[in-house]
C-alpha cells in the first residue's frame, strides 16, 4: 500500500520523505489554508521534495473554469496531480484531462457508484472518505471494500487512495482490503512508527549489553 501525507507542513513532508516511505501529497483548500501560504508556492514547495503525485485541488465548479484552472496548476511541476469533485462537472474535468494524459484524483467520494463512474471517465486516483462517513455513522471502510471488489471485477486501473484517515485501525484495514493508497496525516505515521515493547526491549538489550563489557 502506497502512502499519501496528507498535508502542506513542509517541515514535516521533508522529515517524513527522508524515511524512504512516502510516495506522495495530498492536499486541499483547508489544509493549505492553515499554511498562510500562497497557494501555488506551497505546492510548487511539495512537489520539489516528493517524487510522487501531489494532488492540488480546483475551486471552480463548472467544466470550463475548472479545465482552466487545472491546465494552469499542471504548469507548477510534472508531478501534480489535480484533484477534481466527484460532480457531473468534475466527472467531465477528469475525462478531459485523462484524455491530455494528465493525472486526476477524484475526490470527496462517498458511494461504489461514483467511484465506479470516475473510473471509466479515466481517473487516476478515487478518494473514497473513510472518516467523514464514519462521523455520519455509516461504515466508511466497507466502502472501500465494495470499490476493490468492483474495480477488481473490471480491471479498472484507477487507483483506491483511501482519504479522510484517522487511525491506526484504518490503516491497518485498509491493507488488508487492498486500496491502492492511503493519505494520513503525518502525525499518524509518527505514530506507527513508535510502539512501547520496542522501547521497553532497546533498554533491556541497551543494559544487558554494559554487562558484557565488564
Ligand atoms: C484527502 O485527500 C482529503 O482531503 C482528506 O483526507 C480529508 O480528511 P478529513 O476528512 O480528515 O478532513
Amino acid at each position: 500500500m502506497k502512502i499519501f501525507l496528507d498535508t502542506a507542513e513542509i517541515s514535516q513532508i521533508r522529515s517524513l520523505n527522508e524515511l524512504g516511505i512516502i510516495d506522495g501529497v495530498t492536499t486541499n483548500p483547508s489544509i493549505i489554508a492553515k499554511s498562510g501560504r500562497k497557494f501555488q508556492d506551497v505546492i510548487a514547495e511539495i512537489c520539489s521534495i516528493v517524487e510522487g503525485p501531489v494532488s492540488a485541488e480546483v475551486i471552480a465548479t463548472t467544466r470550463n473554469e475548472m479545465l482552466t484552472e487545472a491546465l494552469e496548476l499542471v504548469k507548477i511541476a510534472a508531478n501534480v496531480c489535480i484533484k477534481l469533485p466527484t460532480t457531473l462537472e468534475g466527472i467531465h474535468t477528469c475525462n478531459a484531462l485523462s484524455n491530455k494524459g494528465i493525472m486526476v484524483n477524484m475526490t470527496l467520494c462517498f458511494s461504489a457508484q461514483q467511484a465506479l463512474l470516475v473510473a471509466k471517465a479515466g481517473a487516476s486516483f478515487v478518494s473514497p472518505f473513510i472518516g467523514r462517513l464514519d462521523d455520519i455513522g455509516h461504515d466508511g471502510l466497507s466502502l472501500i471494500a465494495e470499490i476493490r471488489e468492483i474495480y477488481n471485477n473490471y480491471e479498472f486501473q484507477t487507483e483506491i487512495l483511501a482519504a479522510s484517515a484517522r487511525n491506526s485501525y484504518h490503516f491497518t484495514q485498509c491493507a488488508k482490503i487492498g486500496a491502492d493508497v492511503i493519505t494520513i496525516p503525518p502525525s499518524l505515521v509518527e505514530s506507527f512508527i513508535k510502539h512501547p515493547l520496542t522501547d521497553k526491549g532497546l533498554e533491556i538489550f541497551a543494559n544487558d549489553w554494559k554487562l558484557t563489557q565488564k
